[in-house]
């Protein structure tokens, strides 16, 4: 039997019926043990997304039915891999068909931020707007500018090609330099000093985890020229928030676009009084085509593990 934490989208869940015995718990915002714990006899498979904190606690009292857990999500930071490991119980992602999506994401928020988009809007449903005006509401383009990809894996390269089609020039931080044929002309950095100091724009597109925790942090983002712009589609434990809220404040970093945040469904108090800033609810994989993939995918990947 599997047992589905979220709602899915209609197709994916169709075919998880037509598959599958299914018990759905349809939660909805912050996750508890108790949900799956309470729910678990007779499970053999679980589908979950990222805001489902499956720790070492949680994996160890799962019974020995369990024999794999399928994330809706590219991202496994939200299951202690190890844990899952040392049970025999294997674990399915779904890298790939959300790298379109997500890359498109990123360079939405780019533009938004750029172009001052969320606070126009804001401006304009407040009843504020005056008119056109010369000086109105100048923003920033983005041709001609440096974009800095933090992480070069599927989706920072996909955000790659797109920037290079606006006649950007891009620069990257990765744990590795790429073969030439990945990083088509863009300029890699071994350092962070180097890459940050050049850079007009900032995209993470990185794995969160441990390895990624506060990495934009104040030291880091000193390191920005004045004016850069941020983006986050990777996920919120990445940037350290009271350092970013305070360099938008003084206004060294011009603006930022965030679709991701630590503590989700919370945000930081300090972003939400900020003009400067776009903030959007998680969406970098939200498209219709998209969410099916990548339902199918997980389906895919728990069908394999229980015949295997
Ligand atoms: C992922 O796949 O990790 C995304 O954050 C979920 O859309």
């Amino acid at each position: 039997m599997l047992l589905i934490t979220r709602d899915m989208p209609p197709e994916v869940l169709a075919r998880a019926r037509r598959e599958h015995e299914t018990r759905e718990l349809r939660l909805t915002g912050r996750f508890e043990a108790r949900h799956v714990l309470d729910n678990i006899a007779g499970i053999n498979a679980i589908l979950c997304i990222p805001a489902d904190k499956f720790d070492a606690a949680l994996i160890k009292a799962l019974p020995g039915t369990v024999k794999v857990i399928g994330t809706f999500s590219v991202g496994m930071e939200h299951i202690d891999l190890d844990a899952a490991a040392a049970r025999g119980i294997k674990i399915c992602h779904t890298p790939d068909v959300l790298t379109t999506a997500t890359a498109e994401l990123s360079l939405t928020l780019m533009l938004m931020a750029a172009r001052r988009a969320g606070e126009g809007e804001r401006i304009l449903r407040a009843g504020r707007w005056q008119g056109l005006a010369p000086t109105h509401h100048l923003g920033r383009g983005v041709a001609g500018k440096t974009l800095g990809i933090l992480g070069m894996g599927r989706i920072g390269r996909a955000l790659a090609e797109m920037a290079r089609g606006l006649n950007m020039q891009v620069h990257y931080r990765n744990r590795q330099r790429l073969p030439a044929e990945l990083e088509q002309g863009a300029t890699y950095h071994a350092d962070d000093a180097s890459f940050l100091a050049v850079l007009d724009f900032l995209s993470i597109n990185a794995p969160g985890g441990k390895e990624t925790f506060h990495w934009l942090n104040a030291e880091r983002l000193a390191l920005l020229k004045p004016g850069a712009i941020i983006v986050n589609t990777g996920r919120g434990t990445t940037i350290d928030d009271d350092a970013l809220v305070a360099a938008l404040c003084t206004g060294h970093v011009a603006a930022a676009g965030l679709d991701v945040f630590a503590n989700e469904p919370e945000i930081p108090p300090g972003y939400l009084t900020l003009e400067n800033v776009v903030l959007l609810p998680h969406i970098g994989s939200a498209t219709i085509e998209a969410r099916n993939a990548m339902g199918f995918l997980a389906l895919d990947g728990i069908k394999a593990a229980l015949t295997s």
